[in-house]
């Protein structure tokens, strides 16, 4: 972390955690509500593959003006471009659609996902999350933790706190991963899905990086992997992952970057981790 890494309370915790939840509930509001019929491709990004619709400029545009009025002085990294240095040591890690290809298709697995976060998050392993939240606007399911507070999932009025598995033998485990956009990436991600089927119970591509986080978190997944995420995709599923008492580490044992995360209970990362760290 930096030197300007605030000392945050745990009342400054909560109320992060609040906005985020605030912020991921208007911005999962309005992905849903004024999602057009007509809805197709407005631009792509690193192949033709990696979309951008219109809802997702919107969708971070609505977070970019809340934060800048709720937050003013804290910085923001956003999926579609928004950035914006911190003066406060505090910083806004945001994916305005998180599975954006399933929103096109209309699969209901896609979400926000909104983090505040210290240290840098412009060099990787230089930051960390502190509260967050990731709706799935469809199923109206919002995960959210706050650092040494414990995660949770509010669902139809009630708010259950959140566990991962104790699952530890791979060869009973429920994975997920995901593949990058890049082809001679996922022609490498899906050599090695093809190593570890075999060893596995069975292993998911549900398409929101953010979301199998949550799984793991929730206990409905025993492990996640994939190469090739951006800090919004993590952010807030990282702390909600370890809030439930789960680890996320990158290669090597060190923090989550780009080149790798892996997720799950401590026993099943230290096993999965040395199988896809490559
Ligand atoms: C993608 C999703 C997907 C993961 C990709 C991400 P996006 O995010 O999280 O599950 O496999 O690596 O880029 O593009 O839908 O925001």
């Amino acid at each position: 972390m930096t030197a300007t890494t605030p000392e945050l309370s745990a009342d400054e915790i909560a109320d992060l955690e609040t906005i985020a939840c605030t912020l991921a509930r208007e911005a999962g509001d309005l992905i849903v509500e004024e999602r057009p019929d007509d809805l197709g491709v407005a631009a792509t990004k690193s192949t033709q593959t990696d979309v951008v619709t219109v809802m997702d400029k919107r969708s971070e545009e609505l977070l970019r003006t809340r934060l800048a009025t709720a937050r003013p002085g804290d910085g923001l990294l956003g999926e579609e471009g928004a950035a914006q240095p911190s003066r406060t040591g505090i910083s806004w890690v945001v994916d305005p659609i998180d599975g954006t290809v399933n929103y096109l298709y209309q699969l209901p697995a896609y979400a926000v996902s909104v983090a505040a976060c210290v240290g840098d998050v412009y060099t990787p392993g230089a930051w960390r999350p502190v509260a967050g939240a990731v709706l799935n606007p469809v199923t109206d399911e919002l995960f959210h933790a706050g650092l040494g507070a414990g995660s949770f999932l509010d669902h139809r009025g009630r708010s259950t706190a959140l566990q991962v598995s104790a699952q530890a033998d791979l060869a009973l485990s429920l994975l997920a991963t995901g593949f990058g956009y890049d082809v001679d990436k996922r022609t490498r991600q899906a050599a090695l899905v093809a190593e570890l089927v075999p060893q596995v119970r069975d292993i998911r591509r549900a398409g929101s990086a953010a979301l199998d986080l949550c799984s793991v978190a929730a206990g409905r997944l025993d492990g996640y992997y994939e190469a090739g995420l951006h800090p919004w995709d993590l952010a807030a599923g990282w702390l909600i992952v370890t809030e439930a008492g789960g680890l996320v580490q990158g290669p090597a044992g060190r923090a989550p970057t780009h080149e790798l995360v892996v997720a799950g209970g401590a026993d099943f990362v230290t096993q999965l981790a040395p199988m896809v760290d490559r």
